[in-house]
């Protein structure tokens, strides 16, 4: 599975919305002649500069400690399961060891070989670098070479009102609100503005979607998981090389086909996610006919500015939302899905956009609700999809 576009599994843990682009073709960072508008300069330290200055705030766990910290990662105490491994939640004492234990959130690396590590390690580099309250924070992590082999872990603030894709297409959940849906894409937009604009370095998400927007109890979002994180292009490049690698359905076209990557390829993958926000459909289910499996090319059948346009919102929003707003919302995300990556505008430009759409939300309230929809939609179908990548 060494070639960008064959698929590797993700099948023996819990199936999947999307598969992921896994295996890198060419680790390689190349130059090229162009200007990235949003680069860092050629003189801004590199992430591994700066975590070797900011990096000491992490805590260092022993094994044993995580181990007692989750009753011996006992399965009841399991929050979760990714491409990473197992999540559990846990409580550790304090650094001091004076106030009540702390709840935290316990990654522990189930992939043995190479990939597991360089993700567990771009984490701790680029979580120990980066604070901003619409980022998950990393405590601390371990890293044991034990009698079981090699153990990588990772504790982070816990988030207790699991990820928004949890929300959007599970039946179990109540649906989202409309403004709390806004305000969740413009806290996921802050954190993302703060990666490309708001550091010395720039630093591109690469895996933004929705199972990595997490949620508290007051349904303020943080972005998780760095490990396909990486810095964007260093003075006049326009972008990095690498082997294309996140996941499928949400990552940019030219990215995928070029493996060339930009700041703007997080604009395409935020598109996608503003359209299952308005939709309540996953970025890509293979449970819908056919022509509905892939939301991006489905919702182009509606457009913004047509009569059709209102049939794609989520019907679990009940039309309990402003059509103006979402008129607007969905013109933001076509532009984040322009072909061109240097036509999609600007993190920072998303974020005003959304303020403003919030703010003019928050005073019309419901007099600018919709009435009801003549025609009944399809359910999305809330099955995962086996990742494969
Ligand atoms: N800090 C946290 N606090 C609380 N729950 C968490 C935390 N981090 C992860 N989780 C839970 O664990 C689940 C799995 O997270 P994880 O990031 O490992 O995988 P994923 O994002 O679903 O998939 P992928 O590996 O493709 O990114 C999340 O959906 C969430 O419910
Ligand atoms: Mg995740």
């Amino acid at each position: 599975m060494n070639c960008f576009n064959i698929f590797t599994s993700k099948t023996k843990r819990r199936a999947k919305s999307s598969p992921e682009l896994r295996v890198e073709r060419n680790r390689s960072k190349t130059s090229t002649t162009s200007v990235n508008s949003a680069g860092s300069s050629s003189s801004s330290r590199s992430i591994i500069e700066l975590y070797k200055e900011r990096g000491h705030s992490l805590r260092k766990f022993s094994y044993s400690e995580l181990r007692n910290a989750t009753n011996n990662f006992n399965r009841s105490l399991k929050i979760g399961e990714g491409g990473f491994g197992s999540v559990y939640k846990g409580s550790i004492r304090h650094r001091d060891g004076h106030g009540d234990p702390l709840v935290v959130a316990i990654k522990k690396l189930r992939k043995n070989g190479l990939q597991g590590h360089k993700e567990w390690l771009a984490e701790v580099h680029f979580l120990g670098v980066v604070d901003h309250p619409k980022l998950v924070k990393l405590l601390g992590y371990c890293s044991a070479n034990g009698e079981r082999g090699i153990q990588r872990l990772l504790v982070y603030e816990y988030m207790p009102n699991k990820s928004l894709e949890d929300h959007l297409f599970s039946r179990a959940m109540p649906p989202i609100p409309w403004i709390t849906r806004l305000k969740i894409l413009l806290s996921a937009a802050e954190g993302l503005t703060y990666l490309h604009e708001g550091l010395e370095v720039q630093v591109i998400f690469r895996d933004f979607k929705s199972s990595n927007v997490l949620l508290d109890e007051n349904f303020n979002a943080k972005l998780s998981d760095f490990g396909l994180a990486r810095e964007g292009p260093q003075g006049d490049r326009s972008h990095v090389t690498t082997t294309p690698i996140g996941t499928y359905g949400y990552a940019a076209p030219e990215y995928i086909e070029t493996g060339h990557l930009k700041s703007n390829s997080d604009l395409w993958s935020f598109g996608v996610v503003v359209y299952e926000i308005l939709t309540g459909r996953r970025a890509v289910d293979i449970e819908l006919p056919q022509s509905e499996q892939k939301l991006i090319e489905w919702v182009k059948q509606f457009p913004v500015d047509s009569k059709r346009f209102r049939m794609i919102m989520d019907p679990r929003l009940n039309n309990q939302y402003s059509h103006g707003a979402a008129r607007k919302v969905a013109k933001l995300a076509d532009s984040c899905l322009r072909k061109t990556p240097e036509e999609r505008p600007l993190m920072s430009k998303i974020v005003d956009i959304l303020r403003h759409t919030i703010r003019e939300s928050e005073l019309n309230d419901v007099s600018e609700m919709t009435s009801p929809l003549p025609l009944p939609l399809p359910e999305p179908s809330t099955r995962r999809m086996a990742r494969v990548a």
